[in-house]
């Protein structure tokens, strides 16, 4: 796939999620202040990978990718809350953010723990009220569980406090895996895999995406880590150097920039010879994949 033909699906594609946060947000009732700041973080740009990656799987399968829309945007807004709550005083303490001031320098503390609440919860009740000419209710339940549990205690978050006691240890190279697996390979399997139940793939190809799933979270977050080191602020869109700062355990800080990249290369191929194991038209997830794995934002 030439990246000519990545850049006009992702353009498409970004744009109808972004229409699509708009109809959203400015359709509750609910107070302005809340909907700004709501809609601040989620159109402040970033990558959309997630979104991304759930087309691209429906579009193996040779389906519509829009009947991936609501979950798209809902796996989106889970994954812009948790970088609101991320970049708090209380957590990373970051002031930059896809290139702008993060939530709470803009709205304040208290309006930024509320907006990321606001976008969690309303990413379920954006699911739960699909049409269901487009999603099945079967297939709606199953998003939702998918969902809830990639983004809980048992995924995202549980992930993002292991991260907190981390800081100030050496972890192992098991308990650093645990940490990236859950902060932040959850929600990306959850986009994968929500593609696939979308696409009502066969178990058999669900199992390889989920072990294409595994390894790209894992490579992801590996390329993030080295991103805090040599990235450039201006393109990465948000501070260099705050892992160290924080005292985090990282692939770099525990490996070395020369081990941290072995791994990310060895998380590549693997996550690829999984990807070949599905069949299919993963052109798309292929492209997107080499994005990740060298990506410099
Ligand atoms: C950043 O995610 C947070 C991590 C999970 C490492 P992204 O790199 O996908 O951030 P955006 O969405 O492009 O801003
Ligand atoms: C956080 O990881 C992942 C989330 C769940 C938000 P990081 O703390 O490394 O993410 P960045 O580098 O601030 O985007
Ligand atoms: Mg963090
Ligand atoms: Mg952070
Ligand atoms: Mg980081």
């Amino acid at each position: 796939m030439s990246n000519s033909q990545l850049d006009l699906f992702s353009n498409q594609y970004k744009e109808l999620i972004e229409d699509q946060f708009q109809k959203s947000i400015n359709g509750l009732e609910a107070p302005n202040i809340l909907k700004e700041s709501m809609l601040y973080s989620l159109e402040a740009g970033g990558k959309r990978i997630r979104p991304l990656l759930l087309f691209a799987t429906i579009d193996a399968f040779q389906k519509d990718p829009k009947i991936g829309l609501q979950a798209a945007c809902a796996i989106e807004m889970i994954h812009t809350y948790s970088l609101i709550h991320d970049d708090l005083p209380s957590m990373d303490d970051d002031d930059l953010r896809r290139g702008k001031p993060t939530n709470h320098i803009v709205f304040g503390e208290a309006n930024a723990i509320l907006a990321g609440d606001a976008l969690l919860t309303y990413s379920f009740q954006l699911v739960a009220e699909t049409p269901e000419e487009t999603v099945s209710l079967k297939n709606k339940l199953d998003l939702i569980k998918l969902l809830s549990h990639s983004a809980g205690a048992e995924g995202m978050v549980g992930g993002q406090v292991a991260d907190m006691i981390g800081e100030e240890k050496t972890l192992n190279l098991e308990e650093l895996q645990y940490i990236h697996l859950h902060k932040t390979g959850k929600l990306l399997s959850c986009s994968i895999l929500s593609g696939a139940i979308l696409a009502e793939a066969t178990q058999e190809q669900k199992s390889n995406l989920e072990k294409f799933a595994y390894h790209l979270g894992l490579a992801f977050q590996i390329r993030d880590d080295l991103l805090d080191i040599s990235g450039d602020a201006s393109i990465i869109g948000k501070p260099v150097g705050s892992d160290s700062e924080n005292h985090k355990s990282t692939y770099p800080s525990l490996l070395g920039v020369n081990g941290a990249e072995e791994a990310l290369n060895e998380h590549y191929q693997l996550a690829m010879d999984a990807l070949y194991k599905v069949g299919g038209n993963t052109g798309l997830l292929e492209a997107l994949t080499e994005m990740i794995v060298k990506r410099n934002h």
